[in-house]
């Protein structure tokens, strides 16, 4: 729909596919709320959401499981052998050589809402690191800021933001003056955001005067790159490789020479890192061949009898699991938006407050009343022509906050993010103390600038001051 449309044009798009409903309320809102929700009618792409609500909402697919689902090879962590050794070495030379000729985009996408973290704010925004309580945009900036002192570059940082966070994130990164980042390597831009629609087609209202929106899933963050500009932004500044992060986790190697030189040797158009998944239920995409194509099968959609299966080793067969960590060709995103986006959406059903159409007024559903659409970026790999997946160390980058309590919470990351600090300073003879179940009896922080790499650690052994129980120590 014309961004320019008048509200008569507007009222005329909707009723010619069943969604008249939308302007109910108008004659009662005020003139700013008038104009408002014109906006935001104007700025939807009504012939897609009305296909699919055609497809998504009323004539869903039945969830088909693949029959041809077998375990994905991938490169493991730290091999023995000594040609993967020494792969692996040429790999890191070519990673270190994208980065240093300027090659390689970091991008995070923190478009979703923390709902689960009950964090009022951008998710990036939360402290997160356990001494300094930094939040994690600034464990994202220092990381880039090392990598690109030690290898002589220049790292541009993409963040994907949502309407919802957008403003919030950009005023964020200018009041700590870009955690020392330029200015002008940083972009940020919006998703897509998609209406909640009822489960007989229609679509709802969070107010009045507002659609009941949401963003359109992290798998919009490949739409978005090419809609706003940040892809052709890219290739203006001679990146080819995407360096795509979650913002929940904040020990993520940003940037990783060894996986970027592994995914360029192998030419890849869209690379995984994984972890061997310590329990058949855990909450981690599992990455398969279907067909012979690279996919992720979510968590809760790969047959409980697969998940179960063991080698005769003992270790799950499908151990395989996605931690959201990818390299991606800037020429692949392209090829995803060359002709319409690629990717197919997802059907979720959730409980959205909603305006009732008959009363006005606001109803808090206690079952699920309406359908969210959201795509996912896993859903490009089977679109890629070739594809590697890359095993990493629990310990040494996985350490996501994503609920309030328990298992990936607060308290977790900062006990991982710890673990792996005495792990990197212990082999340079630094004594971590330790209570009786064998967890440091201390909290280690140790910024970017000290070490991105335990072997940084050796060289500045000298500068660590003894720890002691309970000690809080920061190394910078
Ligand atoms: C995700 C993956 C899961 C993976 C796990 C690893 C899905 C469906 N699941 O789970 O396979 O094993 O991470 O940690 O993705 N985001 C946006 N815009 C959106 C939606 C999400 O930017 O519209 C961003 C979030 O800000 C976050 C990331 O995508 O950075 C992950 O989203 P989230 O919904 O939290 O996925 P998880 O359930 O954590």
């Amino acid at each position: 729909m014309s961004r320019h449309a008048n509200h008569t044009e507007l009222l005329q798009e909707l009723t010619a596919i069943g969604q008249e409903h939308l302007y109910a309320f108008y004659d009662r809102l005020a003139p700013n709320e008038k104009s408002e929700l014109d906006r935001q009618i104007a700025s939807m792409d009504w012939p897609l959401l009305a296909e699919l609500i055609r497809t998504v909402v009323l004539n869903p697919q039945p969830l088909a499981v693949p029959e041809n689902i077998e375990p994905a090879p991938y490169f493991q962590y730290a091999p023995h052998e000594p040609e993967l050794r020494e792969k692996y070495r040429q790999a890191r030379a070519i990673g270190e050589q994208l980065l240093r000729k300027n090659q390689v985009a970091a991008f995070v996408v923190a478009g979703g809402q923390g709902s689960r973290l009950g964090w009022d704010g951008p998710k990036g925004t939360f402290p997160a690191t356990p001494v300094k309580n930094k939040p994690l945009f600034q464990c994202f900036a220092e990381y880039l800021l090392a990598m690109q002192s030690r290898f002589n570059c220049a790292i541009p940082f993409y963040i994907m933001t949502s309407t919802a966070n957008h403003q919030p994130t950009v005023d964020f990164w200018a009041q700590h003056h870009y955690f020392g980042l330029p200015e002008s390597q940083i972009r940020f831009f919006s998703q897509d955001m998609l209406p909640a629609v009822s489960l007989d087609g229609k679509v709802l209202l969070e107010t009045p005067g507002s659609l009941a929106l949401s963003p359109n899933g992290h798998g919009g963050s490949l739409l978005a790159l090419y809609k706003s500009g940040a892809l052709a932004d890219m290739q203006k500044r001679g990146i080819t490789q995407i360096s795509y992060f979650q913002v929940d986790n904040p020990i993520v190697r940003c940037v990783d020479p060894l996986f970027l030189g592994l995914h360029e040797m192998e030419h890849s158009d869209m690379s995984s890192k994984i972890l061997p998944k310590v329990a058949s239920n855990e909450k981690l995409g599992n990455v398969c061949l279907v067909n012979g194509k690279m996919t992720v099968i979510e968590y809760s959609d790969l047959p409980e009898v697969l998940a179960e299966q063991r080698t005769a080793d003992g270790q799950l067969r499908f151990r395989a699991g996605s931690i959201a960590l990818h390299a991606i060709r800037c020429d692949f995103v392209q090829r995803l938006n060359d002709r319409g986006f690629a990717l197919p959406y997802h059907r979720a059903e959730k409980k959205v407050p909603c305006v009732d159409f008959a009363t006005g007024r606001t109803i808090k559903p206690e079952k699920p009343n309406a359908i969210k659409m959201e795509t996912f970026v896993f859903d490009a790999l089977p679109l890629a022509s070739s594809s590697i997946v890359y095993e990493t160390d629990r310990i040494d980058e996985f350490a996501p906050i994503k609920n309030a309590q328990g298992v990936d919470s607060i308290e977790s990351s900062r006990q991982i993010t710890t673990l792996r600090n005495s792990r990197w300073l212990e082999p340079a003879g630094i004594n971590i103390p330790r209570q009786a179940d064998g967890t440091p009896d201390c909290t280690i922080e140790i910024a970017a600038s000290f070490a991105l790499y335990p072997e940084d650690v050796k060289a500045k052994a000298a500068q660590v001051p003894p720890i002691n129980p309970g000690d809080q120590v920061y190394l910078q």
